[in-house]
């Protein structure tokens, strides 16, 4: 499987593909890395692993249409078969989003679809739940919303601040993600929602809750 990594900052999510990946875990191959920050640390991290990378910055007041053309026509010349959202912080519109349907996907510090959007730790502190965790699901055009996946709890401790706990979060991020890449490849999960709903009959393949 071909797949294309969406980054905006440090890319640990892209580092544990790659661990997974070096270990026989994951069946992939990344074909390019792709950011909206020049200075997102996962870029660094690609080039002196010789995966090609681009950059395409939307900055305030760019046309956002025009961005996600750009940024379709930059992941387009990669040809993945699959396009990863790691800790990518923009939201894609239909201009990009119709050029890969049903191959994207994104992975989210939260039990989705509680505490969506930017903040997925601090608003799950905030709410006050006690089990947290990650969602790996289908991009569609709206804020975390798409099909779900897997997912992976953890405790929310009561001394937990937001980076104690997506530090934990990001244990099982770093551990699922690959693992859903490597069963898109092996044809386990296939990116049709209607068969990601039936997946559920065998809750035991597809959710995953670890020792805590
Ligand atoms: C990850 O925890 C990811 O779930 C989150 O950004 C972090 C990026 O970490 N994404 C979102 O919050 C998207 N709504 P990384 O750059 O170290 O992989």
């Amino acid at each position: 499987m071909d797949a294309l990594v969406l980054v905006s900052g440090r890319g640990s999510n892209l580092r544990a593909i790659c661990r997974a990946i070096d270990d026989g875990r994951c069946e992939a191959r990344i074909v390019g890395v792709v950011s909206d920050k020049r200075s997102a640390a996962g870029l660094g991290f690609a080039e002196a692993r010789g995966i090609p990378t681009r950059v395409v910055p939307l900055e305030k007041g760019d046309d956002r249409d025009q961005w996600n053309v750009e940024l379709g026509d930059q992941v387009a010349s990669l040809n993945p078969e699959l396009v990863v959202l790691a800790g990518f912080m923009r939201i894609l519109g239909p201009p990009f989003l119709e050029r890969f349907p049903g191959r994207i996907i994104n992975v989210h510090p939260a039990l989705l679809p509680s505490f969506p959007g930017h903040n997925g730790p601090k608003d799950a502190i905030k709410g006050g739940v006690r089990i947290s965790g990650c969602t790996v699901h289908i991009v569609d055009d709206g804020v975390d919303t798409g099909p779900i996946i897997a997912q992976a709890a953890v405790p929310v401790l009561p001394d937990d601040t937001p980076e104690t706990l997506h530090a934990r979060i990001q244990v099982q991020e770093h551990r699922l993600l690959p693992e859903v890449i490597h069963r898109i490849t092996l044809g386990e999960i296939e990116l049709d929602p209607l068969k990601i709903k039936a997946a559920y009959a065998d809750p035991s393949k597809f959710l995953s809750v670890p020792n805590v």
